[in-house]
């Protein structure tokens, strides 16, 4: 049988704030291929985010599982988890988080000076990764000088430069209209097919999620569908 890129069992991640207990998430289980996008769909407050920050390795569950490629992420070293956030994750989020003197393509350079990548190999990669967005025309501008739409399509770049496994985006068209969200979500899938990368992104818009490969719907911290 072909190894999920990303697993979870029996997730679950409780907030202890002394008089109160949240259940943010539980009993979730997922499976992720390579080269496939998943839509996870659900209100304000239903675990979403939460959920995502559990599958990056960026918080840790208060009971279950999460693998990745096989590897469960509880019995890797700190420095090995940074190692697999840094290399073999990709984060997009709904604000862009670009850097505002930068250009589009040393926006995207970044990652791949992170990444460790040879000066020889970082241009050809980010004029690839600005193709790959449709923004080679746009390469010198920087952030403001972008729309919104513009701005997501080189933050989706710097996440699929370094060549990640995985890219998690939560709520990537939430300060983007429909139709440019329908746009950044069809080129979400694209990148799958093209990059072989797996993707899972948050949303609450249901219309929106219904472009993704498969969609589940989150309600209270569990999966309704
Ligand atoms: N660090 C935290 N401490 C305590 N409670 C938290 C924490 N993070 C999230 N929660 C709670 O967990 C629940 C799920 O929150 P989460 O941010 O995952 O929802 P979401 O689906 O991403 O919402 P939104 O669509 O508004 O971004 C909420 O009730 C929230 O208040
Ligand atoms: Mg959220």
């Amino acid at each position: 049988m072909k190894e999920a890129l990303v697993a979870a069992r029996h997730l679950e991640r409780v907030f202890d704030l002394g008089s109160e207990r949240v259940r943010a998430v539980h009993d979730v289980d997922l499976e992720l291929n390579s080269g496939w996008l998943l839509a996870i769909s659900g209100r304000s407050g239903s675990g979403k985010t939460t959920l995502l920050n559990l599958l990056g390795g960026l918080d840790t569950p208060s009971s279950g599982t999460v693998s990745f490629q096989g590897q469960e992420l509880s019995k890797l070293s700190e420095s090995e988890l940074n190692q697999l956030r840094r290399h073999r994750i990709g984060f997009v989020f709904q604000s862009f988080g670009l850097l505002p003197l930068l250009s589009a393509f040393e926006n995207i350079e970044i990652a791949l000076r992170i990444g460790e990548w040879k000066r020889g190999e970082r241009e050809s990669r980010v004029e690839e990764c600005l193709a790959l967005v449709g923004l080679a025309a746009r390469a010198h501008h920087r952030p403001y000088e972008l729309s919104g739409g513009e701005m997501q399509r080189v933050a989706i770049a710097r996440a699929i430069a370094p060549h990640p496994s995985l890219i998690l985006a939560d709520e990537p068209t939430g300060e983007l209209d429909l139709a440019t969200g329908t746009e950044i979500f069809n080129l979400l899938k694209q990148i799958t097919r093209k990059e072989g990368v797996g993707i899972i992104v948050a949303t609450h818009d249901i219309a929106m999620a219904k472009i993704a490969d498969e969609t589940r719907q989150i309600s209270d911290g569990t999966f309704v569908s």
